[in-house]
């Protein structure tokens, strides 16, 4: 009897390269019979609850409350400063501003407004 079994991945967002490449070798990984250490990363059925989770939802919470952190013209996350790079990063989608309020990356489609 033959079974015939359909495996798919999706949804890569920004990191569609590197996340596509390491889901083509689990795949591949998991047709040939073979182990995987990070195929439970990418389970469907993996567990988001992590002790990260529960930080990022107290940093969005703290962030929300505090009106003088620059917001995210995209849907309003607080913004984080990024020594590293001079960048204003939002921690919600990605979108990246220059210490300017310049528009780096989407998909926040504004430039970020000045703090006052
Ligand atoms: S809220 Fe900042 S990118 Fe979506």
């Amino acid at each position: 009897m033959c079974i015939f079994t359909l495996k798919t991945t999706n949804t890569f967002n920004k990191w569609g390269m590197t996340n596509a490449m390491a889901a083509a070798e689990i795949l591949c990984d998991l047709i040939c019979g073979k182990d995987n250490p990070y195929a439970s990363v990418f389970s469907p059925s993996r567990s988001i609850l992590r002790p990260q989770l529960l930080l990022n939802a107290f940093e969005t919470s703290v962030g929300l409350i505090t009106p003088t952190v620059p917001r995210c013209p995209h849907l309003g996350c607080a913004l984080k400063y990024n020594p590293a790079e001079h960048t204003w990063d939002c921690p919600c989608h990605g979108s990246r501003f220059t210490e300017d309020g310049e528009l780096i990356d989407n998909p926040a489609t504004d430039d970020r407004k000045p703090i006052k």
